[in-house]
């Protein structure tokens, strides 16, 4: 029992040096790194964990130099369990197994780094003491097999504070390079969590050569998801076996539990309408602060879902001192910038949170100041636009979350969209046509339907050129906006392809760069470039129902029927969709200009 007790002294001194195994988990820096209340403090939790590994040494009687007593000066409180009765393996460290509940997942690709997350959580009845860390390895190999060295490998600590996710960035990759990496226990290799496979993108001074039915149809470099990732609301998870809270999420174990929940298996992401202070239904005034039972204020609220969404999203903060920054560009060899804005959650102005105030947001979307990215990211999203054409990469594609294009119906316009913001966009549009950027792709989530345009300027006073709808002329870029994954269609819940098609004819009619609208589908596209075109090509998934029984999609019967619904196609230097739209024809939804071919 003696030499037990001195390999928990040693220990405590090399615990000395152990903090970068909690710095070294960037799930602790969630969400504001260097934000002395809003981010975990490592110190403190590795003096936690000292205490803690000093508490099973000190006893009523310490014990001496020379002792062969048991170990009756031990007092071991209240954390027996999960040391079992073996303190051999680890004393400061919790070794009573560990389990990979979340699967594995990586993210942020860098041209020399990229993102693993996995989720170790303590096998046991019992809740482990809030003290004990949970120690993971990861290993990164350039091959399938995982033989050979790895390329980087370490150690990690996660703990109940960041729900036992873990998150590390694993370095000295190659760029544009397929690679491999597995967790496994500290205290015991043989406990492995699944493989996961990532890559690289290429380096900026280089060519880049080149969910279910997108992971496994699709060999797509790269994905995007342009959100609504999560949704806070109750919905209709219950009906096919997506157990609900219950009531509207609040609070950090809310939104823990919510994003657990839609990683078995998309202005959300905090709540519905969400601008820079507010929701549909929460405020940061006196209504707001008696919003939820736990008496949320909209700031906790929003705190909370940034923080749980960089504990289970395998992303960078980009900037530790920035709140909320999420805002980034990847320079993706001389093919693309892969430019990603936040046009929702970070500095927006007021939206049509209210029914009511829907005419007040229609009477002032023209106003000049009002800004859907606030000051500092529209600035940087214009430099950085002007400085990917002046490096020579061929591509600008913009990652964002809602409808770029304006989606006029008899005066009808979503105004929570960019037509809520329309100085806003008319500034973009100016920009790219001031300074001649050309070959800019907008990408964009949130409205629950599929619709392709050209990028033209339509309201700017000083507008010079003049948009053709039927040639393409005088379009500026182009507009691929994707649908819903599984939530209901925004032209109706379970609406038919025939009745979408009614309102999409139209919503064709009515705007003019509007080319193609598509709402009864659900699924995803995919964009292919190459340094002469671009092709994009729409998935509609035949049925989002699972069968009753699946809860995990990779227990199979997940129904990954889907036909391409419609392709088109950009030519590098051509700022507009390749006539005839679409090859003049589509498998679902409804052209502009149909059959000409
Ligand atoms: C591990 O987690 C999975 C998913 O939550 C669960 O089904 C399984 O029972 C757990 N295994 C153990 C040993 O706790
Ligand atoms: C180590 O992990 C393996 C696989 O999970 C398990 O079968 C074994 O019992 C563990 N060993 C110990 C000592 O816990
Ligand atoms: C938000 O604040 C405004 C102004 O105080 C108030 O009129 C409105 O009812 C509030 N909305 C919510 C959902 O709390
Ligand atoms: C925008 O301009 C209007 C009118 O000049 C002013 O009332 C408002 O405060 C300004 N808003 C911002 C966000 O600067
Ligand atoms: C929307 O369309 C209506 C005609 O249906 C028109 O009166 C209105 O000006 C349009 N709105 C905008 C912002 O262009
Ligand atoms: C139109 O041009 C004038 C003069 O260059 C400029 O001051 C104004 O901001 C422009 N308007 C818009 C909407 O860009
Ligand atoms: C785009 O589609 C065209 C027509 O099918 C094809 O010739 C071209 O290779 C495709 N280009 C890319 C980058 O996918
Ligand atoms: C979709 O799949 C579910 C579950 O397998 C099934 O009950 C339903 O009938 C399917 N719907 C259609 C339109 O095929
Ligand atoms: C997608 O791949 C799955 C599994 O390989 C296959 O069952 C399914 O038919 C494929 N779907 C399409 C649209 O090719």
């Amino acid at each position: 029992m003696f030499s037990l007790l001195l390999a928990s002294l040693a220990s405590l001194s090399s615990l000395a040096g152990a903090q970068h195994l909690f710095d070294r988990n960037l799930a602790y820096s969630s969400p504001f790194a260097n934000s002395p209340y809003l981010s975990h403090n490592t110190h403190a939790l590795h003096a936690r964990h000292v205490a803690f590994a000093k508490r099973q040494i000190d006893g009523p009687t310490p014990p001496q130099l020379g002792d062969t007593q048991s170990s009756e000066g031990f007092v071991d409180e209240h954390y027996p369990t999960f040391y079992g009765g073996d303190f051999s393996a680890s004393p400061s460290i919790y070794n009573g197994g560990i389990n990979f509940t979340h699967s594995v997942a990586s993210g942020d690709p860098f041209d020399d780094s990229v993102l693993l997350w996995t989720r170790a959580v303590p096998i046991g009845s019992q809740l482990p003491d809030q003290s004990i860390p949970i120690c993971a390895s990861f290993k990164i190999f350039d091959n399938a097999d995982l033989s050979g060295r790895p390329v980087d490998s370490g150690d990690a600590f996660t703990s109940y504070d960041v729900d036992w996710t873990l998150k590390v960035e694993a370095n000295n990759l190659r760029p544009d390079s397929h690679y491999w990496f597995q967790f496994s226990d500290c205290t015991n290799s043989s406990t492995v969590s699944p493989v996961g496979t990532t890559r690289t993108i290429s380096s900026p001074n280089r060519w880049f050569n080149a969910y279910g039915v997108a992971a496994h149809n699709t060999s797509a470099d790269l994905f995007l998801h342009l959100g609504d990732y999560i949704y806070e609301s109750l919905g209709n998870g219950a009906k096919i076996g997506r157990q609900t809270l219950g009531r509207e999420l609040a609070t950090i174990a809310d939104y823990r539990l919510r994003l657990n929940q839609y990683r078995t298996d998309d202005d959300h992401e905090v709540a519905d309408q969400a601008w820079k202070a507010g929701t549909a239904d929460s405020n940061d005034t006196a209504l707001g602060c008696s919003f939820s039972p736990s008496g949320a204020c909209f700031t906790d609220r929003k705190l909370a879902a940034v923080r749980a969404y960089h504990e289970w999203m395998p992303i960078r903060q980009v900037d530790p001192d920035d709140k909320l920054r999420i805002w980034r560009n990847f320079q993706i060899g001389k093919l693309l910038d892969l430019t990603m804005l936040d046009t929702r959650q970070y500095d927006r102005d007021i939206t049509d949170y209210l029914t009511e105030c829907l005419a007040v947001i229609n009477s002032i979307a023209d106003v000049t100041n009002r800004s859907l990215m606030g000051t500092e990211q529209e600035s940087w999203f214009y430099e950085t636009l002007s400085e990917s054409k002046a490096r020579g990469a061929t591509w600008r594609v913009v990652g964002q979350q809602i409808v770029f294009t304006m989606l006029n119906e008899s005066g009808s316009l979503d105004v929570d969209a960019w037509d809520g913001y329309r100085s806003n966009r008319n500034r973009v549009l100016d920009h790219l046509y001031t300074n001649n950027i050309g070959n800019t792709i907008i990408l964009s989530g949130d409205s629950h339907a599929n619709w392709v345009s050209d990028l033209a300027l339509l309201l700017d006073p000083n507008q010079t050129v003049t948009y053709n709808p039927l040639t393409g002329e005088g379009a500026i870029g182009v507009e691929f906006a994707g649908t819903a994954v599984s939530s209901t269609s925004s032209f109706g819940a379970g609406i038919s392809p025939a009745n979408a098609d009614k309102i999409s004819t139209v919503l064709v009619g009515a705007n003019t760069d509007l080319q193609w609208s598509e709402g009864s589908y659900r699924g995803f596209f995919t964009l292919t470039l190459d340094p002469h075109q671009a092709n994009a090509t729409y998935w509609a998934m035949r049925n989002v129902s699972a069968s009753a029984q699946l809860r995990h999609v990779h227990e199979g019967n997940a129904n990954l029927g889907a036909f391409p619904s419609a392709t088109f196609n950009v030519k590098a230097g051509a700022n507009k969709l390749s006539r005839p739209v679409a090859g003049g024809s589509v498998m679902a939804g409804v052209l502009k200009v149909q059959g000409q071919d």
